[in-house]
């Protein structure tokens, strides 16, 4: 069991709530970020009611007041913060890369990709006074360069352009963030929980959000030997 401190975005329902629940049984003390109080609340109810350490983080990961605000919530019962885990994320459409809208793409990105960075910056200084911190970015297979590329992957047909660019670009903010935040102790990995049953895909996904989080969480536990700036899906290594 552990004292440490996490923040999982988006962890109302699906892959960000079981994950609230694993970290939970280790003993961290979860922030379960919700942008919608409502639904935010019923999911702290029910693992607080299975004895975890669940309090509420209104946080809407687009905004920057929001994030703000939920920044200073934290530090108002907590001077530092061991892991960050940016899982909230949107699919957005299915159109053809030719007829995705431009507009489409953007807020699918708003949210993928500039919403982690968000996140990210204005946690930073809990994170550096953890003296040992890790952060995880939840990616997506679909963001692998290599597997799209590879005509043998089951991922290669699957040819959605803002969603699988917006993954591509969070490994990217991945790597710089990883850098740069070495020096500091904070590892900063991505993790493809892989095709999981959740709402994001009408349940068509063939893992189980227990599967989806447990990679999540071994990522987001390694120690201080634990790698830093890497993809990985279920304890291997992914190409970029
Ligand atoms: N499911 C899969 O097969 C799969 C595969 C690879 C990667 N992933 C990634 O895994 C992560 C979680 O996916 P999931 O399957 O659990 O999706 P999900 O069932 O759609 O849940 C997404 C979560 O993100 C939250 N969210 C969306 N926009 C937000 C915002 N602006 N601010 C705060 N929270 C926001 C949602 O909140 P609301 O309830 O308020 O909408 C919800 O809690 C995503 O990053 C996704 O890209 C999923």
């Amino acid at each position: 069991m552990t004292s440490k401190t996490v923040l999982i975005t988006g962890a109302n329902k699906s892959i960000g709530y079981e994950t609230a629940r694993q970290l939970g049984s280790q003993g961290y003390r979860v922030w379960l970020g919700s942008r919608d109080e409502t639904r935010g609340r019923g999911a702290v109810e029910r693992l607080v009611a299975e004895g975890h350490d669940v309090r509420l983080l209104v946080i809407d990961v687009t905004s920057d007041q929001s994030v703000q605000a939920a920044a200073a919530r934290v530090r108002e019962e907590n001077e530092s913060l061991d892991v960050l885990i940016n899982n909230a994320g949107i699919a957005g459409g299915r159109d053809a890369p030719s007829l995705q809208s431009v507009e489409e793409i953007k807020t699918v990105y708003e949210t993928n990709v500039f919403s982690p960075i968000r996140v990210t910056q204005a946690f930073l200084p809990l994170l550096k006074a953890a003296g040992q911190a890790s952060i995880v970015m939840v990616s997506s297979g679909l963001g692998s360069l290599g597997w799209l590329s590879d005509p043998a992957n089951p991922f290669y047909p699957v040819n959605i352009l803002g969603y699988n660019s917006s993954k591509t670009a969070l490994n990217g903010v991945t790597v710089s963030f990883a850098k740069e935040l070495a020096s500091e102790g904070i590892k900063v990995n991505a993790a493809d929980p892989g095709y999981t049953a959740t709402d994001f895909n009408g349940h068509s996904g063939y893992r189980t959000v227990e599967q989806a989080a447990a990679g999540i969480v071994w990522l987001a536990t390694q120690g201080a030997d634990g790698p830093t700036g890497g993809f990985f899906f279920e304890q291997t290594q992914v190409p970029w």
